[in-house]
């Protein structure tokens, strides 16, 4: 029992410190509709076996309204969804992956929020694992032209 109680706590230990983190942009960054955006997915580094699945990267259009609270609700508009294999670059970050995503151009003025979904199996026994990050951020209002929401999204081989 004792055992089994020690495996338990040691991964849900390794599970908790183990998680997606959005590295970039940062809160409050401004973004703007229409533009090309780098995002830096960092996942810290571990001893313990990771099997990277995949990842969702997304925005929420807050249009104005408080931004949800649970991402497991809504992703929002989806801008990459696809492999995700971070790599350690510079030393003094975790190791990450950059994205580059077009922002939604019907994005509205105010405080929106760039979410991002992680599926990860853990351990020897892969536990599959899905976590959340986001970052709010904030759209100027500007006399920017509206035009057709885009969903592309590309990945910046690294
Ligand atoms: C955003 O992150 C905060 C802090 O981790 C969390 O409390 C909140 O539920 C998250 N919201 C969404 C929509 O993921
Ligand atoms: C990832 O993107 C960040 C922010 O744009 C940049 O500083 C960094 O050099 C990029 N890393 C790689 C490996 O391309």
């Amino acid at each position: 029992m004792k055992y089994i109680l020690l495996i338990l706590s040691s991964l849900f230990l390794t599970v908790c410190s183990q998680t997606i983190s959005i590295l970039s942009p940062t809160s409050g960054t401004e973004i703007t509709p229409g533009q090309d955006v780098t995002v830096q997915l960092g996942f810290a580094n571990s001893l313990t076996g990771v099997e990277h699945v995949s990842a969702v990267i997304a925005m929420i259009n807050c249009a104005g309204a408080p931004c949800p609270s649970d991402a497991s609700d809504t992703l929002g508009i989806p801008l990459f969804a696809g492999n995700y294999t971070p790599e350690l670059h510079e030393g003094n970050l975790p190791p990450y992956q950059n994205f580059t995503v077009t922002v939604p151009s019907n994005l509205a003025a105010g405080t929106n929020m760039l979410t991002a979904a992680h599926f990860v199996l853990i351990g020897v026994s892969a536990v599959p694992v899905l976590q959340f990050d986001n970052v709010t951020v904030s759209t100027p209002s500007s006399a920017g032209t509206r035009r057709e929401t885009s969903i592309r999204g590309r990945t910046v081989l690294v």
